[in-house]
């Protein structure tokens, strides 16, 4: 098959601020593995190995250094720079030399989506489309592109981000295109927020009689732009993962109970963990507590925790809180301990755009 994938992890990505001031969001791990590689498998796993991925200049470095050159996928990665975030159809058109005529699916890198793609891909093939999209009915259609249907299940009207929703079809962020895509994207102009949207692109497609179908989502689907989203994927993949891998040293002491993983020398100390519980290589966990559904990244420090269904980062440090954390996403590198030296105050240095609530 001559099909290729575009995924696209440029942008700005300043919804899951403050995480992503200092990385990109397609890099922010569900279950200790970023959010892109699981786009990365299933394209792979519906067949497709020739995979473009856009990037921007701020991220670019990040997300390839992370990511290679796609042997660990069996795919071949080629990174294509987007100098600005001009939005999803401009980053199509900055992917033509490497798109040329071929057909492709283009996947949205901060999507996470859990149905196969296979199905997706043999429908356009076999219905020679020109466009085919992936919808599901969502609660709140203002906050997505939006397409309406007529009783042959064919796209009459596509919109992004509607005040005024049509219907409550969104489109998730997985599309295939042919060749045909580039046309109108080159007669497309910006819309009112100054992008090139690719809603606007099929939208040509539909007013030119192009053959453009919908296909609805079965399984779940997650924009992982917010931290309860992100809570809610790390719970749903930890849900999927099978059995226990314990790589690293358990004490005697330590009590595991259910599917936990815990990466290579990693040392748990006189704990509880509760499955399903991630935590990555070179972590220290001592005398803690750590509960269903949460997931702690490489080189974590956890001292006297309690914690709950939450996510803790690379290189994070926790010490000796007395009260249990949780549904909480702690940054990279955060440092959250007790002061000996003050016992009833608190001392801080929280970033921008950081949430505490304390009781
Ligand atoms: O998540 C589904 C939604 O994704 C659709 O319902 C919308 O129709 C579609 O426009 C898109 O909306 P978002 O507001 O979620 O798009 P976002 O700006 O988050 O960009 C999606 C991905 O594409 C993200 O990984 C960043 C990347 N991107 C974005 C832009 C604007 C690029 O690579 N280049 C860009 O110029």
């Amino acid at each position: 098959m001559d099909m290729k994938a575009l995924i696209l992890s440029g942008g700005r990505g300043t919804r899951l601020r403050p995480l992503t001031y200092t990385g990109a969001k397609q890099l922010v791990p569900v279950v200790n593995k970023p959010i892109l590689w699981y786009g990365i498998e299933q394209i792979v796993a519906a067949g497709i190995t020739d995979i473009g991925i856009i990037v921007s200049p701020e991220t670019g470095e990040a997300i390839r250094q992370a990511t290679g050159d796609g042997t660990q996928f069996g795919a071949q990665i080629t990174y294509i720079l987007q100098s600005s975030p001009d939005g999803l159809a401009h980053a199509v058109k900055v992917a033509q030399p490497f798109l040329q005529d071929s057909p492709f699916l283009m996947y949205l890198g901060d999507n996470l989506i859990r149905d196969r793609l296979t199905s997706f891909v043999d429908q356009f093939v076999k219905q020679s489309l020109d466009a085919l999209i992936l919808l599901k009915q969502v609660p709140n259609p203002t906050a997505f592109g939006v397409a309406v249907l007529n009783d042959q299940g064919q796209v009459t009207q596509l919109l992004e981000k509607p005040q005024n929703p049509p219907s409550n079809l969104a489109l998730v962020g997985v599309y295939l295109f042919s060749p045909t895509i580039h046309t109108v994207i080159e007669s497309l102009k910006p819309s009112n927020r100054g992008e090139l949207e690719i809603t606007d692109a099929i939208q040509a497609l539909v007013n030119a009689d192009k053959a453009v179908m919908a296909q609805p989502l079965q399984g779940w689907w997650l924009d992982t732009g917010k931290k309860d989203d992100l809570l809610a994927a790390n719970q749903i993949i930890l849900d999927e993962t099978p059995g226990r891998e314990i790589a690293g040293h358990i004490d005697e002491a330590t009590q595991i109970s259910g599917r936990v993983r815990v990466g290579a020398n990693s040392q748990v100390i006189n704990s509880t963990i509760r499955g399903p519980v991630a935590i990555g290589q070179n972590c220290h966990i001592e005398n803690c507590f750590v509960g269903s559904y949460s997931s702690i990244a490489d080189g974590v420090r956890m001292v006297d925790v309690e914690m709950d269904h939450s996510v803790v980062l690379e290189g994070a440090v926790i010490e000796e809180l007395h009260q249990r954390i949780v549904d909480s996403l702690i940054g990279r590198r955060a440092r959250l301990v007790h002061s000996p030296k003050r016992p009833k105050a608190s001392r801080f240095m929280i970033g921008d755009d950081c949430v505490l609530e304390l009781t």
